[in-house]
């Protein structure tokens, strides 16, 4: 198999896949592993950020929902439903466009980047907003998938996870072993859930360790740091924005098994680390893949980390999701000057003071 043949075909043996399955694909996975001297200058360790934007939605979604995709159809469905903060609809849109298949698509009014509900759109989904956060959304579509016959593709659906597993096994794949730490943004907890599974199965087969997983919400968002339910959940970013996580017990769970830890970053320090990671590193992530650096950089300062340890950070979504967000949270502002030679000179030379 090509590498670029989708995560389907690279891991079949270690996915739910037979006989029956589709050969669904977008060439998801394969996503780059690079290299973060400044952040690992900052933190005193060796950083690696593991760019899920490069999938073809643009996040990480693609790997759990090509699997829960190709699923649907070997089971006879004909349409999908999900809840979405704008990522997941996206990955759902796009699979069920490729299949021919029915996309439905609920998300919280007001509160789903730009990008992402262009994406969710321009692949053909039924978008319906409800005056509701994502947990209302998700308690809707629970029930209607329940009753009628529409396959809900949120990662309660277990194929999400065995497909979003598998970014874990090209981790262990390009450093020839797990990384010390994962550290990871946390909203519905599935993926924190997905990447410790997959750990856990590839050590139990070769030896090839599980890393502490770090799992980082936002201070406005953070039942798992808590304990508690947030019934209104907020924070700028909007992936995360949830209160009641439906993989809760699953995470509490690879937090435990993995000698993890579980802390909550404020909006501010997430937009600082979100600049920094474009502006530093060159690397263009949404607010809520931000939320790790965010993350490592608060850690450090008070249990640091040994300069051997290898921190893998998720960055789960492209820059390019959020543009309203991009735009607004820059410090400096375009600058308009009239169409001549010296009139942008002089805009150049000003800059610099
Ligand atoms: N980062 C991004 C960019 C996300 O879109 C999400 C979740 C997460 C992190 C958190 O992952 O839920 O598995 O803990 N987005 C979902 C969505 C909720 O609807 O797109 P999680």
């Amino acid at each position: 198999q090509s590498k670029r043949s989708g995560i389907l075909a690279r891991f079949a043996k270690d996915l739910p896949v037979t006989d029956k399955t589709p050969s669904l694909s977008l060439c998801e996975g394969d996503t780059p592993l690079i290299p973060a001297p400044y952040l690992s200058e900052r933190v005193q360790a060796q950083v690696y950020l593991k760019y899920e934007g490069a999938n073809p939605t643009g996040s990480f979604k693609d790997r759990g929902m090509v699997m829960a995709i190709a699923k649907a159809i070997e089971e006879g469905s004909q349409a999908v439903i999900c809840a979405s903060t704008g990522n997941t609809s996206a990955a759902a849109a796009a699979y069920a466009a490729r299949a021919g298949l029915r996309c439905v698509v609920i998300i919280p009014a007001g509160y789903v980047a730009l990008g992402k509900l262009a994406q969710a759109l321009a692949y053909g989904a039924e978008v319906i907003s409800i005056a509701g956060n994502f947990d209302e959304a998700l308690t809707i579509v629970r029930d209607v998938a329940a009753s009628e016959p529409i396959t809900l593709v949120n990662s309660v659906n277990p194929y999400r996870l065995q497909g979003q597993k598998t970014a874990a096994f090209e981790l262990v794949e390009t450093l020839g072993k797990a990384p010390d730490y994962l550290a990871i943004p946390v909203g519905n907890a599935g993926n924190i859930s997905a990447y410790h599974m997959g750990f856990v199965e590839w050590d139990q087969a070769r030896q090839s360790g599980v890393p502490h997983m770090l799992g980082f919400q936002a201070a406005g968002a953070a039942p798992i740091v808590s304990g508690h339910i947030v019934e209104k959940p907020d924070t700028i970013a909007t992936a995360i924005r949830i209160g009641n996580p439906a993989s809760w017990q699953l995470a509490n769970r690879a937090l435990a098994d993995s000698r993890g830890a579980i802390a909550a970053v404020t909006d501010e320090e997430i937009l600082d680390a979100y600049r920094l990671l474009a502006k530093r590193e060159g690397v263009f992530a949404e607010p809520a893949s931000a939320a790790p650096i965010a993350g490592i950089l608060k850690r450090a300062t008070s249990l640091p980390f040994s300069p051997d340890d290898k921190i893998v950070c998720v960055l789960t979504g492209n820059g390019l999701k959020d543009p309203d967000t991009a735009v607004s949270s820059q410090r400096v502002a375009t600058r308009t000057v009239e169409a001549s030679r010296n009139a942008v000179w002089r805009a150049i030379v000003e800059g610099k003071s």
